[in-house]
């Protein structure tokens, strides 16, 4: 059977676009829900600066009530620099995801670095913590709020430094939900083409409901590692027009209905997102609805 392994990044992607802070308590047991629902990637939060995103100050007290209770679950978090893969490494993760901006607009405008200062910012990390597993979040890989569309022309070129330096995963972000099937398609030809030794993954925003053909397009070329969120949640509060993520439960269903193994639980995983959208107010968010089966 095919297999497909979900990344759920909802704790992260999703949680950062709340602007009023979801109680700790909250936050661990839609996390621990997830868990449960038989997801084994997580990014369950990310240590970057509290005047950045005031939502994710509690990042430590989080791992620390998760990371040692699931020992065999593959927890990550999401860092901008040395300082959160420190935070990250001392709460007890072992893997990250280091985020960079193809678009050096967005990239200012997220962490407020350019593209050097944030590839000397992953040397640094890949220095002091050689046994880190670093995933590079290559946002704006599809298009940027500030510079438009992108293509294969700036992606490979880009990522040559990173492959050189020891990268090996990297996670292609349509952070503004801008991609086309036709797009991502020549853009992983194109990575895959000069970087056979690279495992990608894809994240998609669902912000023009084409979150799932583009997936599935990425899918069909053989990427088996997908990013999602609980509910569709998520954006960048630094992307104007950045809204919903693809919702996992949607992905989950389409991907068990192709006869893909996920070995998760569909309906545990639906009533997660009813929780969910009870303890976090819909209201609450920039974009996105929730769009969840309705099941009994
Ligand atoms: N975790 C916690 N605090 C951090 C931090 C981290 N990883 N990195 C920096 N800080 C703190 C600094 O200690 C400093 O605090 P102080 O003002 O109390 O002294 C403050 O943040 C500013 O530090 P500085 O290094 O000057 O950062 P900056 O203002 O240039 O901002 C980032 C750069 C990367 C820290 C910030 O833009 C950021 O966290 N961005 C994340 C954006 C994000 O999460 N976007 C969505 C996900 S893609
Ligand atoms: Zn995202």
């Amino acid at each position: 059977m095919k297999k497909i392994e979900l990344y759920e990044v909802g704790p992260r992607d999703g949680f950062q676009m709340v602007d009023e802070y979801i109680p700790l308590e909250t936050k661990a047991r839609i996390v621990e829900g997830l868990l449960d629902a038989g997801l084994r990637h997580l990014q369950i939060t990310s240590f970057v600066s509290p005047k950045a995103i005031p939502q994710m100050r509690d990042a430590g007290d989080l791992a620390a009530k998760v990371v040692s209770k699931y020992p065999d679950a593959d927890l990550f978090a999401l860092v901008p620099n040395l300082r959160g893969a420190e935070a990250a490494w001392e709460s007890g993760l072992r893997a990250v995801s280091y985020v960079v901006s193809l678009s050096e607009s967005h990239n200012r405008a997220n962490i407020k670095r350019t593209h050097e200062e944030s590839f000397a910012g992953l040397q640094a990390i890949l220095e002091s913590y050689p046994e880190m597993d670093v995933c590079l979040d290559l946002s704006t890989t599809f298009g940027c709020p500030f510079e438009g569309m992108k293509s294969e022309d700036e992606v490979v070129p880009f990522l040559k430094p990173y492959v050189d330096s020891g990268i090996r995963t990297v996670n292609l972000c349509d952070t503004i939900g801008i991609a086309n099937p036709a797009q991502v398609r020549r853009i992983i030809e194109a990575v895959r083409a000069a970087y056979p030794v690279l495992d990608l993954q894809v994240h998609i925003h669902d912000t023009r409901n084409m979150g799932m053909v583009n997936t599935l397009a990425a899918i069909e070329l053989g990427v088996d590692k997908v990013q999602s969120t609980l509910g569709g949640l998520g954006g960048c509060p630094f992307a104007p027009g950045a809204s919903g993520n693809l919702a996992t439960e949607d992905l989950a269903f389409m991907l068990s209905e192709m006869g893909y193994e996920l070995g998760v639980d569909i309906p545990k995983m639906i009533k997660l997102a009813k929780y969910q959208a009870s303890a976090i107010p819909t209201g609450q968010f920039s974009g996105h609805q929730f769009r969840i089966p309705d099941t009994n």
